[in-house]
């Protein structure tokens, strides 16, 4: 390579890394006559990554106003893997006698202390988190459904957990590698077995604020939707919801100081890691010994961000309410809606309609909903001092008044649907309910 790729380099240049090594790597165990099912798995699984880069950088292309600089590190990672891996694979070979034709030892093709399964499923969790920052960066663009909602959202669940099993197992190794390089030493043991006893107190102490956090996170839409509902009657009565904010305005704070404290429990940590490399670095004698626990702390830093992207993805993606209104009963005399104002999705199923109850779907504009509301109040109903069959009924085939015909025109009588129940309206219909009231 000419330029030595690097974390300064562009975002495209490390998407074309990339992409070049998964398929290098993906020809080289091509090239070997025997393929075993672990091996087979990796060839499909190198061929579902580069199909992910290859999407990847043709949305780089389209989009130029996407920000990818957090795919960086992991991109460089997953590609420096399939080089090094290559590198492993040759040198396998090579031991075995170094014929392709006939090598079978892939039992004994080691990258990371680990065998072709272990990488497999490393590659998987870079393909999993480059497919979820990607459609996290899409995700104001493109159009959802339930569906690939909840999808999306058990895909980050998984690659979450996947990427913490990987974590630990590299962690473990770090660890490890820390301690044997302290026993190498006499002058550096007790300080690097004190300096790696930190470094795990700190990444419990981030667990502890990551927890509280998202367990703030959990309840602060309760409250809000508490104090959203008593506020209405509050006010009227003249008491606002002060309760409410006071602990609102708390939970926010506890929000604040925790993200402060997991800041500089980073930055700690980080200065820690660096301190336990340099040390452990001086008492391993080989360039191979030296390069592994590279290999092992680059690793970590990268699963360390694969898991913060995902947690990102998820926080958004919990914050996006599409309007979902299911197997909605009316009650008898009730003024329902299952409308957006935002111009948000509204996704309606199994509503029914009470006897005399009145219901408006879809987009609606906040004064319509507004004007509909105190239409269709009780106060209104009496004003109109006709029944409430009169109120509710438009005049649509032409006879008699109501007030219906100042205010929303006639209307206009919908052909009856055999298989409906007369007293519901399917979502199919809400169009025409709402040309008929709207
Ligand atoms: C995603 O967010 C939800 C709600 O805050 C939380 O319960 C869940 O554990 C999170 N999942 C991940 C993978 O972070």
């Amino acid at each position: 390579m000419a330029d030595p790729i690097s974390l300064s380099s562009g975002v495209v240049a490390l998407m074309t890394f990339t992409l070049q090594s998964s398929v290098v790597l993906y020809k080289a165990i091509d090239s070997y006559r025997s393929h075993p099912k672990n091996v087979r798995d990796l060839k499909d699984e190198l061929e579902a990554l580069a199909g992910v880069l290859q999407a990847l950088s043709e949305t780089a292309e389209k989009h130029k106003e996407i920000d990818l600089t957090a795919l960086k590190l992991p991109l460089l990672r997953c590609g420096k893997a399939c080089h090094e891996f290559e590198e492993a694979l040759a040198k396998c070979s090579s031991r075995s006698g170094g014929l392709k034709t006939s090598f079978r030892d892939w039992a004994k093709l080691k990258y990371m202390g680990d065998g072709i399964d272990e990488f497999r499923r490393m590659l998987a969790g870079y393909k999993a988190t480059i497919v979820i920052a990607l459609a996290h960066a899409n995700l104001q663009q493109s159009s959802l459904t339930i569906e690939s909602l909840d999808k999306y959202k058990s895909m980050i669940q998984d690659t979450t957990t996947d990427l913490e099993d990987h974590l630990q197992n590299v962690d473990d190794k770090l660890k490890s590698t820390f301690l044997q390089a302290a026993d190498r030493s006499n002058e550096d043991a007790v300080l690097v077995r004190q300096m790696q006893e930190e470094r795990s107190s700190t990444q419990q102490c981030l667990v502890i604020c990551a927890q509280l956090s998202a367990y703030i996170s959990q309840i602060q839409p309760t409250l809000a939707a508490n104090g959203a509902r008593r506020s209405a009657d509050a006010r009227a009565a003249g008491v606002a919801a002060v309760a409410e904010q006071i602990t609102a305005d708390g939970l926010e704070g506890c929000k604040d100081a925790l993200g402060i404290a997991s800041k500089r429990l980073e930055e700690h940590l980080i200065s820690i890691v660096d301190r336990l490399m340099a040390t452990s670095k001086k008492t391993l004698s080989s360039p191979e010994e030296t390069a592994n626990l590279d290999i092992l702390h680059s690793e970590w830093q990268t699963a360390r961000l694969c898991i913060d992207l995902c947690s990102k993805a998820n926080e958004s993606v919990m914050k996006i309410n599409l309007n979902v209104f299911e197997n909605l009963k009316g009650e008898a005399e009730v003024l329902q809606f299952f409308a957006s104002t935002t111009g948000r999705v509204v996704h309606a199923k199994d509503i029914f309609l009470g006897a005399k109850g009145v219901q408006f779907g879809g987009q609606l504009s906040d004064a319509t909903v507004q004007q509909i509301c105190r239409d269709f109040s009780p106060s209104a109903r009496m004003a109109a001092m006709g029944s409430e069959t009169e109120m509710i009924t438009p005049a649509a085939d032409g006879t008699g008044t109501s007030q219906f015909l100042d205010r929303y025109g006639r209307g206009f009588k919908l052909i009856p649907k055999p298989a409906q129940d007369d007293k519901g309206i399917s979502p199919g219909q809400q169009g025409e309910q709402a040309k008929k009231t709207g």
